[in-house]
């Protein structure tokens, strides 16, 4: 991808410290990441690498003790969370480790939340929903509550949930983690169709080798920092 294309989401000097009694983990010490529009990057990483924290900052779920997050134009590091909130909405989708799907409300009803919760009226969010959810083959279980569905299913399902705001940034943590190849392969084509025909940015954690070549580049997050990955 050319570096020409329209910034998506920039990251400079990000680093994080949890504190835990008397030890302090030091997860990301210097992250810098540009992702231009339209642009798919995978981030792979030993596991406790920070990857997973490295994403909940980059989408304000958890705050940075350093650095700088620009989301179309604003800082998402020193907003308050409401303002976080607000540019999440506006901008995000987001597919947590562990779907974070709403235990009370349908299969439908989960992926519409993010457009009802932007103001859209139901009958289109779940026309929209309805969509989504015949692409990650899911038609057959709109009607399901979440502890009704497959492990992979659900993971469709927050997959589904995270396009439907039509974001122009997508964070996915370990998207096709539970799924079969079918399955994963399904989800990758989306991200292939959206980031060409929309131009949504994609950074996705992956622990699957054989998804690497889906992407534009493969960032390694090794020693709390963003390196280039290399191969074997
Ligand atoms: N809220 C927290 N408080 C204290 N330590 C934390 C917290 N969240 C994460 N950590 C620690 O930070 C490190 C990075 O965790 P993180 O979940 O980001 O790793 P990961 O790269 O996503 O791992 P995995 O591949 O297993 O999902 C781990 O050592 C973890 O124990
Ligand atoms: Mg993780």
């Amino acid at each position: 991808m050319s570096k020409g294309l329209p910034q998506a989401l920039l990251a400079l000097g990000v680093a994080k410290t949890f504190h835990q009694g008397s030890t302090a983990i030091e997860v990301l010490r210097n992250v810098d990441l540009r992702l231009s529009a339209g642009e798919r990057v995978a981030i792979v990483g030993r596991s406790g690498s920070g990857k997973s924290t490295l994403l909940h900052i980059l989408a304000g779920l958890d705050t940075a003790d350093q650095g700088r997050i620009e989301v179309g134009n604003r800082n998402m590091a020193t907003a308050l969370p409401n303002i976080r909130a607000e540019i999440r909405g506006a901008e995000m989708g987001f597919v947590y480790q562990n779907h974070h799907l709403l235990p009370e409300f349908t299969a439908l009803e989960n992926v519409a939340m993010p457009a009802r919760i932007a103001g859209v009226r139901r009958r289109a969010a779940e026309a929209n929903a309805a969509g989504l959810l015949k692409e990650v083959g899911l038609t057959q279980r709109a009607n399901h509550l979440p502890n009704a569905l497959s492990g992979g299913e659900r993971q469709r399902v927050a997959v589904a949930r995270a396009l439907a705001g039509q974001p122009s940034v997508v964070l996915a943590d370990e998207p096709t983690g539970n799924l079969d190849r079918e399955n994963a392969a399904i989800v990758m084509a989306m991200i292939a169709r959206l980031s060409a025909e929309k131009g949504t940015a994609f950074l996705v954690v992956t622990h699957d080798v054989s998804m690497l070549g889906k992407f534009d580049r493969v960032l390694d997050l090794a020693d709390g920092t963003l390196v280039d990955h290399v191969e074997g």
